[in-house]
C-alpha cells in the first residue's frame, strides 16, 4: 500500500478540498479543536455520557456533559453541539474549542449487544457531520483531535474524510484560509485531524488509516469527475483526466477514439454520441498484479450529459444529468483504487463515454444499430441512451472472460421510484447480486437485490432487430433494462449491474458523510467487492 505525496496531473478546472488524517497518542499541540463523542442513554438519571480517553479528568467530563444537558442534547446520532472546555481540561492540552457529536445508543454501535450491518457506518455518518461541523464558519486551518476511532479507525476516518469534501467549482475560497497549489488549479482549505489511538498506533492501524484514505481520496476524485459540469467534462476531456490519474497510480490505459470505435464496431456508443459535436470515447483502464488469480470487469456509464437526444427530456431539472456519467466515474475510481491498495486480482474498468445530444447527427427513433459483438438494437427511445453504450461495453468486457463482471449506471428513472435516493437496486446473477447488495449495505452504500422476470425477455423482442430499448410500458422499467443488458453478458461470467439513478446525486442536503450534489456512490461498494473478492482467492 502507498499514500503517495506529490499529486497526480490535475487537468480540470476545479477540485474538491478534503481533510488530512493521522492517528496520534496524543492531542497534537496545533489542535483548534476537539471532536467529543457522546452516547446517548446511559445511567438512568443521565441523557447523555462521555466514553473514552478524551477528558480523563472526571470532573471536567461531568462540566461538559452539564453543558451538553443545558443545551438538550440527546446524543442522537449525528447530532452536533459547540461547547468550551473546562479550564482544567484546557490545562492538560485540550483545546477551547470543543464540539460534540452523537453516536446514538452504544448497543447499536462496532462490538455493542444490538449491532448490525449497519454499524459500522453509524461510525462513518457521525465523522461526517462531525468533519462539517468544525469547518463551519472557520477562517483559518483547522486542527482536530478525536477518540472516534475508539469505534473502528476505518469507519472514523473514512467518514471524516468524506465528509469533510467540499466542491466550490470556479468560486473563490470564500474567505477561508486556502494554499493554492502551484499550476494544478486546486484549491486547499487546511483541515486535519488527528485520530487518537489508546497507545502508539501499532503497524494494523497505520494501515489502516492508509487504507480508509485511499478509499476515501478515491470517492473524493469519482465526486469531483460528476461535479465538474459537461461543458468542461467533454467524452475527451474525460477520458485525458481518467487515463492521467491512472497511469500516475500504476494502470494501463487505453482511450478508443471514434476511428477506433468505428473500426471495432461500437455502434451503441457511436449512436449515442453521434448527436452531439464532442465525439465518444471508450476507456479501458487495467491494473494487473503478477499474484492475481481472479479477473474482475468493471463497466461504468458515461453519458457526460443526458438531454434524451430526439427524445428529449422536459427542461425542468436536466441539469442533474451532469451526473449521468457517475457509473463510470465509480467504476474508473475503484479499479484506480484497486491498484493504491495493491489488491491481488486482476481489475479491467471499460467505460464508454458519450454526450447525448439532439442535432441533424442525432439517432432517431425506429433506428437500428450493430453492437460490439454483433447483436442488433433497434432504438425506440433515445433517451433509455445508457443501456446502448452499455451494450457495447459489456460485450467488449464479456470478450476478456473475466470471472466476475461488475457494472453500474444511472440508468432508469424507474429506479428512483421502486426504490427512492438512497438505495441501489441490484440485478444480475443471484449468487453474486445478492452479494453485492449486501456489501453495499455494509458499507453504507444502501443496495438491495430486485429480480429479473421472464415477461420482460418476452418484451425485449423487435419485429426489425435482434431486440428493441424500451417497452412501451412504464412499469418495471429498472427490471427491462436489467433484462436488456443481460443480452450482452459472456456465458459462464457472474455479473452484477448497479442502478445508481437516485443514490449518485443529493440535492438534499448535507447529511452524515454525503454532501450536497456528486455522492461518489456507488465506489466503495465496488472497492469493498473487489477486495473480498481478492483475499478469497
Ligand atoms: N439518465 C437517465 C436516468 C436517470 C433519471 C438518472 C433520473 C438519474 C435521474 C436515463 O438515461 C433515462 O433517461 N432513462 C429513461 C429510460 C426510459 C426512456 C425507458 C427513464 O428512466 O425515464
Ligand atoms: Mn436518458
Ligand atoms: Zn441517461
Amino acid at each position: 500500500m502507498s499514500s503517495k505525496k506529490d499529486h497526480p496531473p490535475r487537468q480540470l478546472p476545479a477540485y474538491g478540498t478534503i481533510a488530512t488524517a493521522e492517528l496520534t497518542k496524543s492531542v497534537p499541540k496545533e489542535a483548534t479543536v476537539a471532536v467529543v463523542p457522546v452516547l446517548a442513554g446511559g445511567d438512568a438519571d443521565a441523557t447523555v455520557s462521555l466514553p473514552g480517553s478524551l477528558v480523563a479528568d472526571e470532573r471536567a467530563a461531568a462540566e461538559i456533559v452539564r453543558q451538553l444537558e443545558v443545551h438538550g442534547a440527546t446524543g442522537a446520532l449525528g447530532e452536533v453541539h459547540a461547547l468550551v472546555a473546562p479550564e482544567s481540561a484546557t490545562k492538560k492540552g485540550l483545546p477551547e474549542r470543543l464540539v460534540a457529536v452523537g453516536l446514538g445508543e452504544e448497543r447499536l454501535l462496532p462490538g455493542g449487544r444490538d449491532a448490525d450491518e449497519g454499524a459500522g457506518d453509524r461510525i462513518r455518518r457521525a465523522a461526517g457531520e462531525a468533519a462539517r461541523a468544525v469547518a463551519k464558519g472557520a477562517t483559518g486551518p483547522v486542527v482536530v483531535a478525536t477518540t472516534l476511532g475508539d469505534w473502528g479507525i476505518r469507519e472514523a476516518v473514512e467518514g471524516w474524510i468524506l465528509g469533510s469534501y467540499t466542491f466550490r467549482g470556479e468560486r473563490g475560497a470564500g474567505g477561508r484560509t486556502v494554499v493554492a497549489s502551484p499550476g494544478t488549479g486546486r484549491v486547499q482549505v487546511e483541515s486535519h485531524v488527528a485520530v487518537l489511538t489508546e497507545k502508539r498506533p501499532t503497524t494494523r492501524e497505520k494501515e489502516e488509516l492508509v487504507r480508509a484514505t485511499i478509499i476515501a481520496e478515491s470517492v473524493a476524485f469519482a465526486r469531483d469527475l460528476v461535479n465538474t459540469p459537461a461543458n468542461v467534462l467533454n467524452p475527451e476531456a474525460y477520458a485525458n483526466e481518467l487515463a492521467g490519474q491512472a497511469e500516475f497510480f500504476g494502470l494501463d490505459s487505453e482511450i478508443l477514439d471514434e476511428t477506433e470505435l468505428h473500426r471495432e464496431g461500437f455502434g451503441g456508443v457511436l449512436a449515442v454520441g453521434g448527436g452531439s459535436e464532442r465525439p465518444p470515447r471508450v476507456v479501458r483502464l487495467s491494473w494487473k498484479p503478477r499474484k492475481a488469480k481472479r479477473h474482475v470487469a468493471l463497466v461504468g456509464k458515461g453519458i457526460t450529459f443526458d438531454t434524451g437526444g430526439i427524445s428529449l427530456k422536459p427542461a425542468s431539472g436536466m441539469e442533474k444529468m451532469i451526473s449521468d456519467m457517475g457509473g463510470s466515474a465509480a467504476a474508473a475510481a475503484a479499479a484506480i483504487a484497486a491498484a493504491r491498495l495493491n489488491l491481488p486480482i486482476q481489475v479491467t474498468a471499460t467505460l464508454p463515454l458519450a454526450e447525448n445530444m439532439p442535432s441533424g447527427k442525432a439517432t432517431r427513433p425506429g433506428d437500428v444499430v450493430t453492437h460490439y459483438g454483433g447483436i442488433t438494437t433497434e432504438i425506440l427511445n433515445t433517451d433509455a441512451e445508457g443501456r446502448l453504450v452499455l451494450a457495447d461495453a459489456i460485450a467488449r468486457a464479456s470478450e476478456d472472460e473475466p470471472d466476475f463482471l461488475l457494472e453500474t449506471a444511472t440508468l432508469t428513472g424507474a429506479q428512483i421510484t421502486a426504490l427512492g435516493n438512497h438505495t441501489a437496486g441490484v440485478m444480475g446473477s443471484e449468487e453474486f447480486r445478492d452479494r453485492v447488495a449486501q456489501t453495499g449495505r455494509r458499507e453504507g452504500e444502501r443496495a438491495w437485490a430486485m429480480p429479473l422476470l421472464e415477461e420482460h425477455t418476452e418484451e425485449l423482442a423487435s419485429p426489425i432487430a435482434d431486440i428493441r430499448n424500451h417497452s412501451n410500458s412504464r412499469d418495471g422499467g429498472m427490471l427491462y433494462a436489467g433484462r436488456y443488458l443481460e443480452q450482452f453478458v459472456g456465458e459462464g461470467i457472474q455479473w452484477a449491474h448497479v442502478d445508481v439513478a437516485g443514490p449518485s446525486w443529493n440535492d438534499k442536503g448535507p447529511s452524515g458523510y454525503t454532501p450536497s450534489r456528486a455522492t461518489g456512490v456507488p465506489a466503495r461498494t465496488f472497492i469493498a467487492v473487489l477486495e473480498e473478492l481478492a483475499e478469497e482467492s
